[in-house]
């Protein structure tokens, strides 16, 4: 299988499970405890059926609507997600400058193992800044600084995270950052010369945001969930939030909202948008899937925030549900990250492309011309 038989985010999947060592595959594709959750971020857009126009005049739409104060070409975004060197050797450059390409918002994590000035040299497009909270102050400070003077358009702190989920194929693979060979894995890397010889040969793995905290403090590999059980401030709170927000100053999101409370809340301190996320199931296993949230958000808070819908999304038709639904985007991480690791820069647009025309031709034969026209009475809830 070629990158140009890839016709939907799946195929990619493919690829990459090909492509890579079982243990980064698992860290990517897996997610918490019996994985109920990253099932049916998915399988909720299926519930709901699409009610199309006809004879709407369709010959040129337009796909383009304003995220965050910033126009972007699709209503998809690029959720921020972790260690992307360990998937491809361009890690988040790659993802960056696809993101560019095609004018869409790019996220990148407190985990990067890019820097945050790598980043904003690298693109002028849209683009925001993951903060995890961690226990040092000082740290979380710095990186908002960083971040400032860098110029990045938002700042989105993930709020779903204070301790790391139950991700069990980690712990049966020993995945850790950065990855180390086990010899229970050993087969897999040997299977796979080409990342094996490329991650040991290739651009250093590293976490420039945060090496020295990670690495230097511990002199070893961490587990994801050391990093996220040792550095992370599990007191975070409200209070918390609104002191990050008002330090920033600019554009802020919060990331990993689920309830219409914590929604009406998040409107009290001031943000911009809200991310509606699980997490990609990654930490609470058996929590509803955003989709399934999303009208009753959108009921407690539209029109006083945004709303971006982050989770099972996978095709161009489940950005048109969330966008009939009330959100003003949609994003993901598992629907770019399967194609950077199957195929790099190229593998990220393709993926990027694939959305784009089902958007447009779901978008046509919905007889739609504009985003603003997916309302919920284009909805059926079975
Ligand atoms: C993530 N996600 C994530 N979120 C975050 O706020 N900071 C991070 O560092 C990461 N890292 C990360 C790594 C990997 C491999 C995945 C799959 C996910 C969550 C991410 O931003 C997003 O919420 C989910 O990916 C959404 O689910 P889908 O699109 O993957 O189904």
């Amino acid at each position: 299988m070629k990158l140009a038989d890839c016709h939907n985010i799946d195929d990619f999947r493919t690829l990459a499970k090909r492509r890579l060592p079982w243990p980064v595959f698992d860290y990517i594709d897996g997610a918490a405890d019996d994985e109920i959750t990253k099932a049916r971020n998915t399988s909720a857009f299926d519930e709901v059926d699409l009610v199309p126009d006809v004879l709407a005049g369709v010959g040129s739409i337009d796909t383009s609507c304003t995220i965050m104060g910033r126009t972007s070409a699709l209503p998809l975004m690029l959720s921020p997600t972790a260690l992307q060197r360990a998937f491809h050797r361009d890690g988040e450059r790659a993802v960056a400058q696809a993101a560019e390409k095609f004018g869409v918002w790019f996220g990148i994590s407190s985990l990067a193992t890019h820097s945050i000035e790598e980043i904003a040299a690298l693109t002028g497009g849209p683009k925001l800044f993951q903060l995890y909270v961690h226990k040092d102050e000082g740290l979380n400070a710095s990186l908002i600084q960083r971040c400032r003077e860098a110029k990045f358009d938002a700042l989105a702190l993930t709020v779903d995270t204070i301790v790391s989920g139950k991700r069990e194929r980690c712990l049966r693979s020993g995945f850790t950052t950065p990855p180390r060979f086990t010899a229970r894995a050993l087969w897999s890397y040997a299977t796979r010369p080409r990342w094996t010889l490329d991650y040991v040969f290739g651009p250093k793995f590293r976490l420039p945001n945060l090496d020295r905290h990670v690495q230097e403090g511990t002199g070893k590999a961490v587990s994801i969930q050391d990093y996220f059980n040792t550095m992370l401030d599990t007191k975070m709170d409200w209070g918390t939030a609104e002191r990050i927000r008002q330090d920033w100053g600019g554009t802020f999101a919060l990331k990993g909202v689920m309830s219409a409370a914590d929604a009406r809340r998040a409107v009290e301190i001031g943000a911009d948008a809200i991310w509606i996320s699980n997490h990609g199931g990654r930490q609470l296993d058996g929590s509803r899937a955003p989709f399934d949230q999303l009208r009753e958000i959108f009921d407690a808070v539209g029109g006083e925030i945004e709303i971006i819908l982050d989770g099972g999304v996978r095709r161009g038709t489940h950005a048109l549900k969330s966008l009939a639904g009330g959100a003003t985007a949609a994003s993901g991480g598992r629907l770019y990250l399967y194609a950077l690791a199957a195929a790099g820069q190229a593998g990220v647009e393709r993926a990027i492309g694939i959305l784009k025309e089902e958007i447009e031709r779901g978008m046509r034969l919905m007889g739609v011309t504009s985003v603003a026209q997916l309302t919920p009475e284009r909805l059926r809830w079975r």
